[in-house]
């Protein structure tokens, strides 16, 4: 019997270290629910970075706590989060993604790094793989892994997806060690992206900077075949429709009935990236205050930052502008009762972003490039009633299926701001037209779905593929 090995940069599990002992939190993140169903069977398992700096004589103590959860830690040293981490992914793979080229710094020891740590990821999956196991690796952080496998273990089963965009060529070109990053890419039978753009990009890179030739779909190699496609990642809408009802969310909503002082609620949600528009959504909501003085008093834009990547000087940067573009706005606008912006720079657990999507008639995802975003998503499947407004960027994977949103170009603030005063004034039946429709999509192609589709494709091109070599 084969097994499946999940292979990413982080594992699904947060761990702390508290009075010299080990707390582990399972992540509630929605890879993590829609990957649960496959690393914890029989001897399936996840393989990935534990996320902090462990000291050599404690890895035994989380590999043994990890290996109950069929978890199995990769250990970074500072030095490999600082380079291979914050330096290759995070900044040149990453800004280069999201069109921000101007951000991306291409070390030779960022590179280096990369390398190394993609070779300790495929030491750690030979560890325990076998040469029929299926492996599914994720993400831009281990873009040369499947390669590294494929070599050791020519018969396996090796499904990639990327979760964040794949650029338009002229972006990709540009990173010095662009072939080998695709070479690292064709080791695998599958790769998947969010939307048929990301598709159209990859095989286009490829083309151009390989020796590899491409009918529809499938790259053909001297000797392998790879099939490209789109599969738009999912939520589990189930947990977001039934969250609402809870108890717990209950009083959260109850108690925020009182706190949360305005008429409407315009919610944003992001981790702290500059991908993620929110400058430019700050500017779009203070131009509505200033163009449209009758919502003084009566709207808030209550906006949650989670921090993230903060040692990396962009973010650093990005904090301090949005800390002072808030202080402007409050400070123009705020009255004696009143503020425009409930700014929070913290992470909050399920049941309170729950209740707050219940509680907000307006969703701004307005991203200047995103994968997919699944904040949209999880809005949606909150909103229990089918009301309220989705206002999302056409820059985001979501865009190409939630076309009932409100869609807007983010770098366009008229637009933006507009967008946020028809939201404002929606008819109660235009809100539940839309809703509804955009329910069935996120209800229908949930995570549980993506996860099926991608799994079944997998083992699907792998059989084509080995009656083809056995022909
Ligand atoms: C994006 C990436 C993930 C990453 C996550 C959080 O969603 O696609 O691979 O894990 O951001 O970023 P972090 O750097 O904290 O892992």
């Amino acid at each position: 019997m084969s097994k499946t090995i999940i292979v990413s940069n982080r594992l699904p599990v947060k761990i702390s270290r508290e009075d010299g002992s080990y707390e582990l939190k399972m992540s509630e993140g929605g890879l993590a629910t829609g990957l649960g169903s496959v690393y914890k069977q029989g001897n399936n398992l996840w393989i990935g970075w534990c996320g902090m700096d462990v000291p050599k004589e404690d890895e035994s103590i989380i590999k043994d706590r990890l290996s109950k959860e069929n978890l199995a830690p990769v250990f970074l040293s500072e030095e490999e989060i600082h380079l291979y981490y914050e330096g290759f992914s995070n900044e040149t793979l990453w800004p280069i993604f999201h069109y921000m080229s101007t951000y991306a710094q291409y070390e030779q020891s960022y590179w280096d790094s990369y390398q190394s740590v993609n070779q300790k990821f495929k030491e750690r999956v030979l560890a325990f793989a076998e040469p029929n196991d299926v492996i599914w690796i994720h993400d831009y952080q281990l873009l040369l892994l499947p390669g590294l496998v494929r070599q050791e273990l020519p018969d396996a089963t090796i499904g990639f997806f990327q979760h964040i965009p794949f650029p338009s060529y002229e972006l990709f070109r540009l990173i010095p060690w662009r072939k080998n990053l695709l070479d690292g890419m064709l080791g695998s039978d599958l790769i998947g992206f969010h939307t048929f753009d990301d598709v159209r990009h990859f095989t286009s890179a490829a083309e151009r900077l390989l020796p590899v030739q491409t009918t529809a779909n499938v790259i053909h190699t001297d000797d392998r075949n790879i099939t490209v496609d789109a599969f738009p990642m999912g939520i589990d809408a189930d947990k977001f429709n039934s969250l609402p009802s809870s108890p717990e969310v209950l009083e959260i909503i109850k108690n925020y009935d009182d706190a949360l002082g305005c008429k409407k609620i315009v919610l944003s949600i992001d981790r702290l990236d500059y991908s993620k528009g929110i400058t430019q959504r700050l500017q779009a909501f203070e131009k509505v205050l200033l163009d449209h003085p009758k919502y003084i008093e009566q709207i808030c834009l209550h906006m949650i930052v989670v921090p993230s990547r903060d040692t990396i000087p962009q973010y650093a940067e990005l904090r301090d502008q949005i800390d002072k573009l808030v202080g402007n706005i409050n400070a123009r606008f705020r009255t004696a009762s009143w503020h425009p912006i409930h700014y929070f720079y913290r992470s909050f657990p399920i049941e309170q972003l729950s209740a707050l999507y219940s509680k907000s008639e307006i969703c701004l995802v307005t991203p200047m490039r995103d994968g997919m975003n699944l904040v949209s998503k999880e809005y949606i499947a909150s909103r229990t009633n089918n009301d309220g407004v989705l206002i999302l960027s056409e820059m985001a994977g979501a865009s190409k299926e939630l076309t009932d949103a409100l869609i807007v170009n983010p770098n366009n603030l008229g637009e933006l701001s507009d967008a946020i005063v028809e939201a404002l004034e929606m008819p109660a039946s235009e809100q539940t037209s839309r809703m509804e429709s955009l329910k069935q999509t996120v209800t229908k192609f949930d995570i549980k779905h993506w996860v099926k589709i991608f799994m079944d494709q997998l083992k699907e091109v792998k059989e084509t593929e080995q009656s083809r070599r056995a022909r």
